[in-house]
């Protein structure tokens, strides 16, 4: 996998031998896992999903099965990991399934690491749907998360508050809309002959692609100690409208331009505000920098793969 332009990467630093923990090892979780394998560093991962769990043992990851909102893994991971990184994600179980997995994961996370005294850095998947605002603005970390956007965003923002009490360094990362291999699903509804989609067509989206995720994330953990931790927007340098998305990608896949239908899809919880989510921060402070800075890299990447 690869992550980084040849000049700026910061994985030169040699962590082989070094411990990293991950909790709730999904999509991202997975990948994270690679990339750390292929650095030589000794990776456990937390999930409660038996099949993941498997198929990470047999990359190569020590897997503990576990809900993290539970203790009962406290035991069974590294004592003292240099690196944690809690990228858990509940898409099941409703509201309370989300309070369980971020909340309770995250108070689960903290009394272990206050009781082992475990003073490795701190890599938190937050998400930029904590921020309200809309209306076209353009969104950077100084912006307020008053009133909450939804009870969803209240939850991951109490999850943030948490992992402030972190005892070693901690990075919260707010990501923007996941893409990448395996996820796609735009490009799946085109190709299955889609004809009407949901949404404005003139809605701008934040798209990241999963890779610059691991990137990031790997950024925090291996910046200098002298870089406090902080908070993160993640996401590419080109917010882009769905129009324009779904035109480009309807001429790679040679179907007709489907049409927009303004509702939301039923499927889908909240309609996402309309803003610009600004990225200068990670890249001032962190030196990261987007392998695919706008759908055009992530998506010729996934078609040509
Ligand atoms: N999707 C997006 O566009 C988006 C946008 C912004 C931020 N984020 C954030 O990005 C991060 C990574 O997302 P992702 O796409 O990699 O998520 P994902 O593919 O859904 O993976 C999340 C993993 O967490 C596991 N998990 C959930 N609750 C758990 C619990 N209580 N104990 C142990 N494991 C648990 C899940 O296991 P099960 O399979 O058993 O559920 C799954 O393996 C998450 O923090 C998410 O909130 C996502």
């Amino acid at each position: 996998m690869k992550l980084f332009s040849e000049d700026e990467c910061p994985a030169d630093a040699d962590f082989s031998g070094r411990q990293l923990l991950v909790l709730g090892a999904g999509y991202v979780g997975e990948a994270l896992c690679r990339w750390a394998l292929g650095r030589g560093i000794n990776t456990t991962a937390v999930t409660r999903n038996a099949e993941t769990a498997q198929g990470l043992a047999e990359l190569g990851v020590r897997t503990v099965t576990a809900d993290i909102a539970g203790h009962d893994w406290h035991t069974r991971v590294p004592e003292a990991p240099d690196f944690v990184v809690n990228c858990v994600s509940s898409g099941k179980g409703g509201i309370e399934g989300y309070r369980h997995s971020y909340r309770d994961g995250m108070a689960s996370m903290i009394a272990w690491a206050r009781a082992r005294g475990c003073t490795g850095t701190l890599v938190y998947t937050s998400s930029t749907s904590v921020y309200p605002q809309g209306g076209g603005v353009r969104v950077d970390e100084s912006a307020s998360l008053l009133p909450p956007a939804s009870e969803r965003a209240e939850i991951l923002i109490e999850t943030e508050s948490l992992a402030r009490a972190w005892p070693g360094r901690a990075f919260i990362l707010r990501l923007a809309g996941i893409y990448g291999p395996g996820r796609h699903h735009l490009l799946d509804a085109l190709r299955a002959g889609e004809v009407a989609l949901a949404g404005k067509a003139e809605h701008r989206l934040n798209l990241v692609h999963r890779d610059d995720i691991v990137s990031a994330i790997w950024c925090a953990l291996a910046a200098a100690p002298a870089v406090s931790g902080q908070v993160f927007n993640v996401t590419d340098d080109q917010a882009v409208t769905r129009a324009e998305l779904v035109t480009w990608l309807s001429a790679r896949v040679g179907c007709a331009m489907p049409k927009f239908e303004s509702q939301a899809s039923s499927g889908r919880r909240t309609v996402v505000p309309e803003r610009t989510i600004d990225n200068a921060r990670i890249k001032s402070v962190l030196g990261w920098r987007p392998l695919y800075p706008s759908f055009r890299e992530g998506y010729r990447q996934i078609l040509g793969a």
